[in-house]
């Protein structure tokens, strides 16, 4: 059994632990809480065994809430640490207590993969580079519009390849997720430098990628629209469809009005979390004109990186084929059957 711990408890954290946990091969030696706050009991409520850093022991104990050791211990205990801090926090973790002992890691999206804070030299998207995950101690775990971005790109090079002359994606990114306590802003907001390009090149290098990033005042789920330009004739509309049709975590939807009505969706149809971990095409808007054509996507941000995290370890630990790991995958997250489901819903 691989024992996994999960540092952080929010909305990464938590996903990854109700996953993980489901994974016979796999032992959640438990999860870390910072705040002592009423998301400790939940994790107590799962059954998962809750660390805290050393100095907190006691602010958790006075509130009652059960303490079954230091994260610095749980650390120690485990074969690897998913590491769900928020954004940055990963860095400070790798420095002070997964480097000293040499423990391996996955970082999330949150993190550079550049620079003086930099946590790995690699991003992983299971789509593109499965394979050299494969044995490492440290690896970051693509963000969700970056594991997005590669999961629609890689199958169109794969098909078109040299006929492909750039890509060009506008990523409209929700404010907050769901379960966020922050409120959302009354503004659309730009940002001048994306990380999203940078980190996209890193596993797809050859790609003539451009990206732009706004905030909408949402918490649903994001909506991008990847342009993708040809050297001459873009291919038609239906020959665009048929290269997702079998895709792992992609959805091909018809019908659907916005990002709401299918975060409602896969609430309504009891899918945990109410993620629907993939991304999804909307073939209805989907259009190609002379020499580009637009593909308009929403992509469940809270969900579709747990799977990925999933491959991931797959990868980093059990070294098994990518085949194997997705028929897994399939499994835990039951991808296959949601996808038929919103499909079937959206028709
Ligand atoms: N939210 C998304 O949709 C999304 C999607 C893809 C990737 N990501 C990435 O995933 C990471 C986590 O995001 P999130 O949305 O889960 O953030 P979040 O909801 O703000 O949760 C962050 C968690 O970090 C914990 N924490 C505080 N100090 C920590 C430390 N030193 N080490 C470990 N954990 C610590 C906090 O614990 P307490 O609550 O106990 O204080 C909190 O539960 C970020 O890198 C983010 O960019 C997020």
């Amino acid at each position: 059994m691989t024992k996994v711990f999960i540092n952080g408890y929010g909305n990464i954290g938590r996903r990854l632990a109700s996953a993980i946990s489901g994974d016979k091969e796999i032992q959640l030696i438990g999860i870390a809480k910072y705040s002592a706050d009423e998301k400790t009991q939940e994790a107590v409520r799962n059954h998962f065994n809750i660390y805290v850093p050393e100095e907190k022991i006691k602010e958790f104990t006075d509130k009652k809430y059960r303490v079954n050791g230091t994260v610095e211990e749980a650390v120690e205990n485990c074969d690897i640490v998913l590491d769900a801090a928020k954004e940055g926090g990963g860095f400070l973790n790798k420095m002070k207590l997964y480097r000293p002992l040499n423990k391996p890691a996955v970082f999330q999206g949150g993190e550079d993969r550049h620079g003086k804070y930099s946590v790995a030299d690699m991003i992983h998207n299971s789509r593109v580079n499965y394979d050299k995950a494969s044995g490492r101690t440290y690896v970051i775990q693509g963000s969700c519009n970056v594991s997005g971005m590669g999961r629609i790109m890689q199958p169109m090079i794969e098909k078109f390849g040299e006929e492909i002359s750039r890509f060009d994606v506008t990523l409209i990114r929700r404010w907050a997720d769901l379960e966020d306590s922050k409120q959302v802003k009354d503004s659309i907001e730009w940002n001048p430098n994306p990380h999203h390009q940078d980190d996209v090149k890193d596993f797809i290098p050859t790609a003539n990628l451009y990206v732009d990033a706004y905030k909408v005042p949402s918490r649903m789920m994001h909506l991008h629209q990847m342009s993708i330009r040809f050297k001459k004739k873009a291919p038609s509309k239906d020959s665009i469809i048929e290269t997702f049709r079998k895709e792992f975590g992609i959805a091909i939807l018809n019908s659907a009005t916005g990002t709401a009505q299918v975060r409602k969706k896969a609430l309504e149809l009891g899918f945990s979390h109410g993620d629907t971990n993939m991304v999804h095409i909307h073939q209805e808007v989907v259009r190609v004109e002379e020499d580009t054509v637009k593909i308009p996507y929403s992509d469940d941000q809270t969900g579709m990186v747990i799977p990925e995290n999933y491959l991931l370890l797959q990868s980093m630990v059990h070294k098994r084929s990518r085949q194997e790991a997705l028929a897994k995958a399939n499994s835990l997250f039951q991808i296959d059957y949601k996808k038929k489901a919103l499909e079937e819903e959206f028709k």
